[in-house]
């Protein structure tokens, strides 16, 4: 089967909005459902609309982000990450569908200090990360097969990301502050949709570790942006410390790629390449 037809849960949101044009390039009939068309809290709702579309693949990308507010609203982010998560994994497992759920590198504690391997005990530091990991833990408890796609630091077209957000204070500011002990692996999520695209495409079922490789530090990043995106602003690192923020954040979230490398897909590109790439069109068309 070439083209398959594929249903994508947020797909308002920075990734879904993203994966939605991927595919539907690549030639599969695609249904994109935003919060409006469907919410995932909503468990009848969730089978019904499953059951009306019948998809092969469903690819979750919903979730409650906002990583500062979740933990004043630990409520409504296990609601969304874990139950709305339970939801769709149930619904998948009555239409026997594949199920790609996109979780992330906030399910660590930053402790380790080498690319972290898929089977690393998690270990949250936020309640964002307990959340999304309960996501986790009932697709592996509902389905026997599942794809778990945990992805880092995403920024593209669509919505708001950090790269956006230092484009935009490049053009006010002279001067930004950034912090330089946090490391991770930037993400264009036109890659990653690439990615999830050829995933999908196999039974090589598993949890996989996906962000463009390399790796930086925030303030690495953000001298990077600047310097293609030929903006003259000073980058002055600072220690996380310094800023007052309600979650905590691993300081060290680079993934290992050790499975999608294992099941013979090539490495994504280097972070500066897709970054280079995304700015050049971005800035072209903005
Ligand atoms: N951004 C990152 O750096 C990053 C890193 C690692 C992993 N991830 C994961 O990647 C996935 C996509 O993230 P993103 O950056 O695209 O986030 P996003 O832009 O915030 O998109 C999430 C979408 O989910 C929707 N949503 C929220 N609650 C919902 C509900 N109850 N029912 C249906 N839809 C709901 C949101 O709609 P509203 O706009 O209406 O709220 C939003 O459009 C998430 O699973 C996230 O955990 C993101």
């Amino acid at each position: 089967m070439d083209t398959l037809k594929v249903l994508v849960t947020g797909s308002r949101g920075q990734l879904g909005k993203e994966i939605y044009h991927v595919l539907e390039k690549a030639g599969h009939q695609v249904i994109g459902l935003g919060r409006q068309q469907l919410d995932i809290t909503i468990s009848e709702d969730v089978l019904n609309t499953f059951k009306k579309y019948s998809p092969d693949v469903v690819i979750h990308a919903a979730a409650y982000t906002d990583v500062n507010n979740a933990e004043n609203e630990q409520e409504e982010a296990f609601k969304v990450n874990g139950a709305g998560t339970k939801n769709v994994a149930l619904a998948v497992h009555e239409i026997k569908a594949k199920l790609v759920y996109v979780s992330t590198d906030y399910i660590f504690n930053g402790a380790s200090r080498s690319p972290i391997p898929e089977d690393t005990e998690p270990s949250p530091l936020s309640v964002y990360g307990q959340s999304k990991l309960e996501g986790e833990k009932y697709v592996k408890e509902i389905l026997e097969d599942f794809f778990i796609v945990r992805t880092s630091w995403l920024y593209g077209q669509f919505g708001n990301n950090f790269v956006k957000k230092m484009l935009e204070a490049g053009d006010r500011l002279q001067k930004v502050t950034v912090v330089d002990d946090q490391f991770g692996s930037p993400t264009y999520t036109g890659d990653l949709a690439e990615a999830i695209a050829k995933l999908i495409m196999t039974d090589k079922y598993g949890t996989y570790h996906l962000s463009n490789s390399g790796s930086c530090s925030w303030y690495e990043f953000a001298k990077k942006i600047f310097e293609l995106a030929d903006k003259e602003v000073t980058v002055v690192p600072c220690k996380t410390e310094e800023f007052k923020s309600p979650a905590k954040r691993p300081e060290y979230s680079i993934l290992e790629h050790g499975k999608w490398k294992g099941n013979g897909f090539e490495e994504i590109r280097h972070w500066s390449n897709a970054l280079e790439d995304f700015l050049t069109h971005y800035l072209i068309s903005s």
